[in-house]
């Protein structure tokens, strides 16, 4: 595992661009794996200024997100199809038909997750994944005490992750209990992954992911366990390492 540590959020989110933008320099037709919510909205920030300079060509690239809720359409401004649409999409010269999220409004669960599966599997596989880290965790939406051994999965949110999503909607009733996410199986295939951290809040779990014993308890422990990881991070997530 390499740790790469960032002076604050800002610094964190140009690297991170930075290595997404040379993985796109080198394999134009590179397959990312994306993630959403807080802490990747800088680094899409800065891919998207990037673009914008025209130094980067997305029209080769595909994309994989990591999970959507389930029965939340792409349209429902709280779906990961939205924010991916709003925070990086929209903005860069990606064809449409590339980008994939599961499909959260497949009531039939084992058929949305295997779909996903398959079309990730004929793609090659990522050669590159993005995740942001829960603050019990998780990685995708892989909770605590959750099997290591799984692929693109239907899974009962947490309460702590329920809890730390409501900040994204009027009310806690509001959040979307069930979301079908990628499995820890799924996440570990990929060739190379960076995992981004931000923030004293989750100092704690950070020091148990990079330093404690592989567990389930700690989903994102098994990064460890992987050959190619960069942890980037800033300085204050990183307070406890
Ligand atoms: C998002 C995802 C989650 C988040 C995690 C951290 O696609 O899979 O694992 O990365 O919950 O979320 P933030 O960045 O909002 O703290």
């Amino acid at each position: 595992m390499v740790i790469c540590r960032a002076e604050n959020y800002d610094s964190m989110s140009r690297k991170a661009a930075i290595v997404i933008a040379s993985q796109i320099i080198t394999k134009p037709d590179s397959v990312l794996g994306l993630a959403t919510g807080s802490t990747p909205v800088g680094t899409y920030r800065y891919l998207t200024e990037f673009s914008r300079k025209s130094d980067l060509d997305w029209s080769r690239i595909t994309t994989f997100n990591l999970d959507e809720y389930q029965g939340v359409s792409p349209e429902n401004p709280h779906s990961y199809h939205y924010f991916m649409k709003a925070n990086l999409f929209d903005q860069i010269n990606i064809q449409k038909s590339n980008t994939y999220l599961p499909d959260g409004m497949d009531p039939d669960a084992h058929r949305a997750c295997e779909r996903y599966d398959t079309m990730i599997r004929e793609s090659g596989g990522m050669d590159l994944q993005l995740l942001g880290l829960g603050r019990n965790g998780h990685i995708g939406f892989n909770e605590p005490g959750g099997c290591f051994a799984k692929d693109t999965h239907c899974v009962n949110l947490s309460r702590s992750t329920i809890d730390a999503n409501t900040r994204f909607f009027d009310s806690r009733d509001d959040v979307p209990k069930r979301a079908y996410t990628m499995g820890i199986n799924t996440i570990m295939r990929a060739k190379k992954i960076i995992l981004l951290v931000s923030g004293k809040e989750k100092a704690d779990i950070l020091q148990k992911v990079v330093c404690g014993p592989v567990t389930p308890e700690v989903p994102a422990s098994i990064l460890q366990m992987h050959g190619d990881v960069t942890v980037i991070a800033d300085k204050e997530a990183l307070c406890e390492v």
